[in-house]
């Protein structure tokens, strides 16, 4: 009998099995996505001259050659169903579909915002009975992406007998909207927003999420920060390739911060290979602001191609050490000092699992560091961060 056949067959069960569907680099979200949310500065006024002028100035300043390629619509876009239940923009945006072609000539992409409720959590229409028409609708667009809000479903789960039912209840509507996207044949970045309920990291990527919000809103200022970003210890072995917990929008240059403190959240970001969606109005950035979010060198930490989020490895007080393997076998670490006071600490490179000899690079300073020796010892200013790119 002649094998081959077979041995071809064989062959191709294999290539097709969940584990190696796994393992193949996703269409999506193969690293964390970068671009720019309206919803931290903009809120409810976000409108269609100032979503260009995002989209103009992500290419002029060189965010898009940085990376940064999503220009996403948070809530507040939408206007009324039509006696076919087909959703409307409202008047701010008086054409999505022009909108979309703008934002992709520019080399872009376009995201939009909805919830699985019948009311978003601005008080727009949601997707609820309209899943697989309102993912039509985006793909007539042109939509790449899709932050699906949890908020007005919130309604209906409280209804539920108990909380398995609502935890169940939750879940089929991720998975309705899912199926909706991939039934338009058009690959839209699929943002699950819950704000971290039943553990979402658990199960987040079985209904389908590329990535998924870990915590409540961020504001503008140090305490929230701090509060959520460091509040992801644990999460790390959840995320990775077309998979990432979302720690929320960056608040960098929204003017709530010092410059910093801003260095300490995209630091912190890039660690936790969270998405990198700038939350400011990208058309008045100050150089500060411009120099944190193009910083290319903590960027490459987030873009890290191995996909391995990182976590805390020591703390003491309001000093905190966290640390991220990268593809090329070395590590980003960032000595955070959260205190109001300058510290002096020491970095046991040994308890990091780091010996021998190594080399180190300042990625604020744009440095290589000399003197890195098992027990280096950093001071840093009050709300600051040591960040190092750590090689041997
Ligand atoms: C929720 C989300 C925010 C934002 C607003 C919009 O609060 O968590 O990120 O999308 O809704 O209404």
């Amino acid at each position: 009998m002649n094998k081959l056949p077979l041995f071809i067959c064989s062959l191709l069960l294999v290539a097709i099995s969940p584990a190696n569907l796994h393992s193949q680099t996703p269409t999506l979200g193969a690293t964390p996505p970068m671009g720019w949310n309206s919803w931290n500065h903009f809120k409810r006024t976000t409108n269609d001259a100032i979503v260009r002028a995002q989209a103009d100035a992500m290419v002029a300043s060189g965010m898009r050659d940085a990376g940064y390629t999503y220009i996403n619509i948070d809530d507040a876009w939408e206007g009324e169903r039509d006696s076919n239940g087909e959703i409307h923009t409202n008047s701010k945006f008086p054409d999505m579909k022009a909108l979309a072609d703008y934002v992709h000539s520019k080399g872009l992409k376009l995201g939009l915002y909805s919830s699985p409720g019948l009311k978003t959590c601005a008080g727009f229409e949601g997707s609820l009975g309209h899943e697989q028409q309102d993912a039509n609708t985006y793909a007539k667009w042109g939509i790449d992406y899709l932050k699906y809000d949890l908020c007005g479903l919130r309604v209906q789960m409280k209804a539920a007998k108990s909380d398995d039912v609502a935890f169940k209840m939750m879940k089929d509507a991720y998975i309705k909207m899912r199926d909706a996207l991939r039934a338009t044949g058009r690959p839209i970045f699929y943002s699950l927003c819950q704000y971290g309920h039943n553990q979402v990291w658990q199960w987040g990527e079985s209904v389908g999420g590329n990535a998924w919000r870990t915590t409540g809103d961020i504001n503008d200022n140090f305490k929230s920060m701090v509060l959520i970003g460091f509040h992801q210890a644990g999460l790390s072995k959840y995320a990775g390739p077309g998979h990432w917990n979302d720690p929320d929008m960056l608040e960098i240059g929204n003017g709530g911060m010092t410059t910093s403190e801003y260095q300490i959240h995209m630091s912190l970001w890039a660690i936790l290979a969270a998405p990198l969606l700038a939350g400011n109005d990208l058309s008045k950035m100050t150089q500060e602001t411009k120099d944190i979010l193009l910083n290319k060198e903590v960027i490459a930490i987030d873009q890290d191609s191995l996909g391995k989020q990182g976590d805390r490895v020591w703390s003491e007080g309001s000093i905190e050490i966290w640390s991220r393997n990268l593809a090329d076998g070395s590590k980003a670490l960032g000595v955070f000092n959260l205190a109001d006071t300058k510290a002096v600490t020491s970095i046991h490179l040994k308890d990091l699992g780091i010996t021998g000899t190594v080399k180190a690079r300042d990625l604020w300073l744009h440095k290589n560091v000399d003197a890195i020796d098992p027990s280096y010892k950093a001071t840093l200013a009050p709300h600051s961060v040591l960040l190092l790119r750590i090689s041997q």
